[in-house]
């Protein structure tokens, strides 16, 4: 057996200038909970992130969230061009929750109760040649979020 046969993906980490927002916004968006926080950290965590001052584990389904405040972030976006983790794609169990994931963006875009680095609105949802369903939404912090749509027997 490979040694990778048993590998999963365990977290994603999202650095933000702004943990309350960002918190928020992961609460409300992916409809997720909080599970842990740290606000101590150890010497190489601090090496590797310098100013980070608070970790918050937030999980929706099987997928976990590692939210984390970094003092002195620099506010700016990645070059698109550039090497860069390009988008990260969460997939949902029916074809009705994209159109309700698209439509409650757009509804706490609107609250302004949030703060957005970018004003770019959720695309349509696109259907290939195989059924499959994908939505593209960014994050407060301006990543993006592929949502997906996945019918029985694709892959
Ligand atoms: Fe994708």
């Amino acid at each position: 057996m490979p040694r990778s046969a048993g590998m999963k993906l365990h977290h994603l980490g999202v650095q933000t200038t702004d943990i309350d927002n960002c918190l928020e916004w992961y609460l409300e968006f992916f409809g997720a909970q909080k599970e842990w926080q740290l606000d101590h950290f150890s010497e190489l965590t601090q090496r590797r992130l310098p100013g980070i001052r608070r970790l918050v584990e937030i999980s929706a389904g099987d997928v976990r969230i590692h939210l984390f405040d970094r003092a002195g972030h620099s506010e700016m976006q990645p070059d698109p061009n550039g090497f860069i983790f390009q988008h990260v794609c969460v997939s949902v169990s029916s074809p009705e929750e994209l159109g309700e994931m698209r439509s409650k963006w757009i509804e706490l875009y609107e609250s302004g109760r949030f703060s957005f680095a970018s004003t770019e609105q959720p695309t349509e949802i696109v259907v290939d040649d195989e059924g499959v369903q994908s939505l593209y939404v960014y994050d407060v912090n301006g990543l993006e979020y592929e949502i997906s749509y996945m019918p029985e027997g694709t892959r």
